[in-house]
Order: structure tokens, then sequence, then C-alpha cells
């Protein structure tokens, strides 16, 4: 399967997946975009000789609609957010319909939406006092944090002293449901049922 991974930042999420033993012969990056011309993220898909694009209106960026047929050209079937923080149009969210899934750091529908990325998020989380979070792969829809959920995973939290050490907790889970959920889109095992996502 030939997946494109958006980026914004470290890549750790782009590593683990470039990493997994599970995906090596089921996956192919095709491409590594980002809304930064310098990021963590790119050096790691450079070490892996895999090409990135840059998008936005900058005049040496390419725009959303150039990159859906760049997209197209390289025959991608998925796309992955791996801290991707810029919106997406909605016309490109509908050219790949049920093609775009998101990582997030919380246990979805709680602690998305607007403004509700990295330490924000666990910032959130400590502050409300919650004793599990955790980690939400979920298609991506025209609004943030919103599309269907396909797999969570949760940790507990109840003795952190600081948002730093949530992340630090749930950035290892991160790593491995990111990986698992790709590896199930590839082999054909995400289906929807009842109006809910399933992995079979
Ligand atoms: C990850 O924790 C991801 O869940 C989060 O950004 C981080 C990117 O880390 N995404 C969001 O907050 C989206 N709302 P990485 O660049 O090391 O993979």
């Amino acid at each position: 399967m030939k997946i494109a991974v958006f980026v914004s930042g470290r890549g750790s999420n782009l590593k683990a997946i470039l990493d997994s033993s599970d995906l090596k012969n089921l996956i192919e990056i095709v491409c590594v975009v980002s809304d930064k011309t310098d990021c963590q993220a790119f050096q790691i898909a450079a070490s892996y000789n895999i090409k990135t694009i840059t998008v936005g209106n900058k005049e040496y960026m390419i725009s959303f609609s150039e990159l859906i047929k760049l997209l197209t050209e390289l025959k991608t079937e998925l796309i992955v957010l791996a801290g991707f923080l810029k919106l997406i149009p909605a016309e490109f969210i509908s050219f790949f319909e049920s093609k775009i899934i998101n990582i997030h750091p919380a246990l979805l529908p709680s602690f998305g939406g607007k403004g509700m990325y990295g330490l924000n998020v666990h910032k959130a989380v400590f502050d409300s006092s919650a004793k599990v979070s955790g980690t939400t792969v979920h298609f991506v829809d025209a609004s943030y944090d919103t599309g269907k959920i396909i797999s969570q995973s949760c940790v507990n939290i109840n003795d952190v002293n600081s948002p730093e050490e949530i992340a630090e907790r749930v950035l290892k889970l991160e790593h491995k449901i990111l990986p698992e959920v790709i590896k199930a889109f590839a082999e054909g095992k995400i289906k929807k049922v009842n109006n809910r996502v399933i992995i079979s």
C-alpha cells in the first residue's frame, strides 16, 4: 500500500512507521508532506531517501490542489496525519474521502478541537485531573478531531506530576497504535459497520 505521511515537527511517529517490522513488506511511503520547510521530520525522511513536499500558499510551496494531483500521480492509497497541524481544505478531504487518518494524543471526543495539539492537549488533560489519557486514531473529516474513531489505547496517569509526563506515556502508545492501524488498513481489515468503524 502506498502511503503519504503529513508532518509538522519532530517526526517520531513517522520514524515509528518507518521502523515497524510489521509494515516493511506491506507499505511504501511515497512522500512526506509538511507545512514547514524545515522540520525534524523532513530530516528523517531525507535519511530514508523519501521525497519531501512543502504545502502552503507561499510561492515556493505547492497548493493543496496541486498536492491532490501529485498524490494521485504517486498512486497514494492512504494519507496519515502524524502531527500535521495545518487545517486541510474541505476539497482535499472530500477528494480523499475515507483515505485520511489522524493520530491525536488524547482520548477523543474529549480534549480535541482547534488549538488542541501537542503539549496543549496534555496540559488540558493534566488540569482536568483526568485519571487516564491515551491516543486516538480516527478518520479525518472537515473539522478538527471529529471523524469516526478507528482505534484507541489508554494509559493510567493517576500518579503523574506534569503534562510532560503524560506526553511521554501517551507517545509510547502512539508509536505502537499507529503502525497497527496502518497494518490493518493495508490488510483491508478496516470496515464500517452499523455506522461504526471496526477492525476485523
Ligand atoms: C503527536 O503527539 C501527535 O499525536 C500530535 O502531535 C505529535 C507529533 O509528534 N498531534 C496532534 O496534536 C494533532 N492534534 P511527532 O512529530 O513526534 O510524531
